[in-house]
């Protein structure tokens, strides 16, 4: 096994630009991720989770060099990348991959799924021959279950689930030793979700790839997940074991998330109803000051309002970022 983490996130920040600015006006931007650091060792997946518009997407774009970070560095296998460009950055992306959530619009239409699955390979010049690329095919299509006639049909003669096995094996076809998943089963029906989650964990045994998970369903993250990170307005204000996380949350936000559990105390049930669901997501582009949470905190002081809480171990491996929770 490798000594380096696969990815090593630290302190990353990432501002869009809001306008575009001009002689006399400087463009305005919106942090939509900030100071975000965490590491995924080899074989393990890390579930990232959060509401809306917390910045999942941006950060696991981020790491696949697709959107440009403002600050902070990201490591991978070792090897700082945060500015490789060129060949080299063409070389990276076969490490690292990504499946998106809808597979009705992730595949091309017009292309039979063999060629979906072998473009890759061709595009990075990794099969000797095109007869190199139909057995490889043949192989990834077989091993993520679909059936022997799938590479000569298109697209739309699959369901939602066999599209995302296409995607999956797609991902698969260069190797990679890190695939982001965002969001990979939310379009999915509920009764098959399962079997892809099943098989992304059977893949990640054999193959020992690391996953960035990024879902809205707690059950299946706290299923796939080793470890699991929850975000609120571009922050990690929470991360932990899935166990820990699940059964000893720390910070005031995941407590809510996870508030489907009714607790004794009807004061805080109601508290962490209102936070849940409350339409009033965070206006990332005039963040509140402090902690970002603390407008929807039932337990902020001046404190949450004037410094923003740093990331903290509170217990082993079990890592908060508030003012009045844990040690
Ligand atoms: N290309 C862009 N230009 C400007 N702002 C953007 C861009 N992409 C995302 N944003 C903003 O950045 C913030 C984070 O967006 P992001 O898509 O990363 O969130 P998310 O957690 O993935 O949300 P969701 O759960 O809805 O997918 C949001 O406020 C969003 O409006
Ligand atoms: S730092 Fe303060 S506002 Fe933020 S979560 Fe903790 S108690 Fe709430
Ligand atoms: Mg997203």
């Amino acid at each position: 096994m490798s000594r380096h983490p696969t990815l090593s996130v630290s302190g990353l920040s990432v501002d869009y630009p809001l306008t575009s600015g001009g002689l006399f006006r400087p463009a305005r931007t919106v942090n939509a991720v900030d100071g975000v650091t965490f590491d995924i060792a080899p074989g393990e997946t890390l579930g990232l989770v959060g509401e809306s518009g917390s910045g999942k997407t941006t950060v696991g774009r981020t790491i696949l060099r697709r959107v440009p970070s403002s600050g902070g560095r990201i490591q991978f296998e070792g090897r700082d990348i945060t500015d490789v460009d060129g060949a080299a950055l063409r070389k990276l992306r076969a490490r690292m991959q990504i499946v998106l959530q809808d597979p009705y619009t992730s595949l091309n239409p017009r292309m039979k799924i063999g060629d979906i699955v072998a473009e890759p390979l061709l595009v990075h010049g990794l099969a000797e021959s095109s007869d190199a690329a139909r057995h490889a095919v043949r192989q990834l299509l077989d091993r993520v279950g679909m059936p022997a006639d799938a590479a000569d049909r298109y697209p739309h003669s699959f369901s939602g689930g066999q599209r995302q096995r296409v995607g999956i094996a797609r991902a698969l076809a260069l190797k990679p030793s890190l695939i982001v998943a965002d969001e990979p089963v939310s379009a999915l029906d509920v009764s098959v979700r399962a079997q892809v989650v099943n098989l992304m964990q059977d893949l990640q045994r054999e193959l020992g790839i690391s996953y960035l998970f990024i879902a809205h369903d707690l059950a299946i993250v706290r299923h796939i997940s080793h470890r699991v990170a929850i975000m609120y307005a571009g922050r990690i204000v929470e991360i932990a074991p899935r166990n820990d996380l699940y059964d000893n949350p720390v910070h005031p936000y995941t407590e809510a998330l996870l508030s489907a559990v009714p607790v004794a105390n009807p004061k805080v049930q109601r508290a962490r109803r209102r936070i849940v669901h409350t339409g009033d997501t965070v206006d990332i582009a005039n963040p509140p000051s402090g902690c970002r949470f603390h407008p929807r905190c039932p337990l902020a002081t001046d404190q949450c309002r004037q410094a923003s809480p740093p990331l903290l171990v509170k217990a082993p491996g079990h890592l908060a970022a508030c003012w009045n929770r844990g040690r």
